[in-house]
């Protein structure tokens, strides 16, 4: 993406404008003055205006990913915070949430400072979620409400489960008065043991050690259990099991108030797709059957799953090419989340809108960030894209440090065109 600073006037025409805050859908054309959302109307005449002729695409919110992995500090030679910020404009995303497990990981105010000080000069919105517990060893809290002061608007140990009940109860009570969620990353150690990969007749074959679905869906049901007790508030990151969608879709009947998110791989791919040990596709949790992934599905069409993030984690190349059962956890996910999710859940039958809205105003909500994002006066947070562009993914599209992609070489459908952030247009 190559960027270059706006002009005073700047006038994105003729769009397929998408407001999901306010649900509505029309043609029309968005005027932007220095930056700031300045006009949106059906027919706006700036003659003296730079113009981006959005015939024939869609033009909406920038997205937001509530769950990417920066490993700044530490590993910046798989990823810093100004690559994956490229990755990051690459996917049309504008706002991004940083997972605390970097090396130290995010466990003190001056960690949480760091990364919202060297994030501020960059053109995408980063956010630091901090660490549970001190050294995300699931003994002690953190100073949870200084590292709150400091810009932390979440709390995770994600990489590694909070095992110990207690301890999940107390941060669940400690960050009501924070109003801030809690993000656990739900993988029962006890059961997922020495696992490599989904627990199920590919593991069989493979001859890899298996990861049962339960090791997931106890924990869900636990903390469920704990946010109905405490009050607290609960996110619920990548979900991969049939029958973690079973205990969300029933809490959230019985008027829970939890969100829950789904990767682009949990949804795209299945256990099939690690046939030939392809270690970009080992990922924890684990990437499931093919009847999880249709429940995963569903689970967003009927709304139980409210949000698409990526789980962005980026490694080195040495990493992922070690024996299986030895390499890391992990997918890059930013630039290729668009044309992946909307090519599944489009075939599927679920409506363009609501794909975005599961990344742009539902991550918003859920992190308690304005969703109203084409309010006048606000700057310019916009992606434009073409949703029936067909391509496929290759290395030559990503922008991370990493390469750790199971999308290159895949047929996607829907692709960014352009981002708009921080004062700055990005074309592909
Ligand atoms: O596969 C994963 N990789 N899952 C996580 O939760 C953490 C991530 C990482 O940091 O590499």
């Amino acid at each position: 993406m190559k960027g270059k600073a706006l002009p005073k006037l700047f006038l994105i025409k003729n769009g397929d404008i998408i407001d999901p805050a306010n649900g509505k859908r029309s043609p029309g054309s968005i005027l932007l003055k220095n930056g700031r959302i300045d006009k949106i109307g059906k027919r706006i005449s700036a003659p003296e205006a730079e113009t981006y002729d959005a015939n024939g695409k869609v033009v909406t919110h920038g997205f937001c990913d509530l769950h990417v992995h920066f490993r700044e500090p530490g590993r910046e030679d798989k990823e810093t915070l100004a690559s994956g910020a490229n990755a990051a404009l690459a996917g049309g995303f504008t706002e991004v949430c940083v997972m605390p497990n970097t090396d130290p990981p995010l466990d003190t105010p001056q960690s949480i400072r760091f990364i919202v000080e060297k994030g501020s000069g960059l053109p995408v919105k980063i956010h630091p979620i901090g660490a549970i517990s001190s050294g995300q060893l699931g003994k002690e809290l953190t100073e949870l409400g200084a590292m709150t002061g400091e810009g932390a608007v979440a709390f995770s140990d994600d990489g590694i489960p909070v095992m110990d009940s207690g301890l999940m109860r107390q941060v669940l009570e400690y960050t009501i008065p924070l109003g801030v969620p809690v993000i656990n990353h739900a993988e029962d150690l006890t059961l997922k043991l020495n696992g490599q990969m989904h627990e199920g007749t590919w593991s069989t074959r493979l001859g890899l050690a298996g990861i049962p679905d339960v090791s997931e869906s106890i924990m869900v049901n636990r903390d469920l259990e704990l946010t109905a007790m405490t009050g607290g508030r609960l996110h619920i990151p990548h979900v991969s099991s049939a029958k973690s969608v079973e205990w969300i879709r029933a809490a959230k009947e019985g008027g829970l108030n939890v969100t829950a998110e789904v990767t682009p791989h949990h949804l795209f791919f299945t256990d099939g797709s690690l046939h030939a040990y392809d270690t970009n596709c080992k990922v924890a949790p684990p990437i499931r059957s093919r009847e999880d992934r249709q429940v995963l599905m569903d689970a967003v069409k009927d709304g139980t799953i409210d949000i698409i993030a990526t789980d962005h984690a980026p490694h080195t190349i040495e990493e992922k090419e070690m024996p299986f059962d030895w390499a890391p956890c992990g997918i890059i996910g930013l630039e290729s989340a668009f044309g992946a999710v909307w090519k599944v859940l489009g075939e599927a039958g679920m409506e363009l809108e609501q794909v975005i809205t599961t990344m742009t105003l539902n991550p918003r909500l859920a992190m308690g960030f304005e969703g109203n994002l084409f309010d006048n006066g606000r700057e310019a947070e916009i992606t434009i894209l073409d949703p029936d562009e067909e391509w496929i993914f290759f290395q030559e599209h990503l922008y991370s440090k990493s390469r750790n992609s199971p999308f290159i070489g895949q047929n996607l459908k829907g692709r960014v065109k352009a981002t708009i952030s921080a004062g700055w247009l990005f074309k592909q």
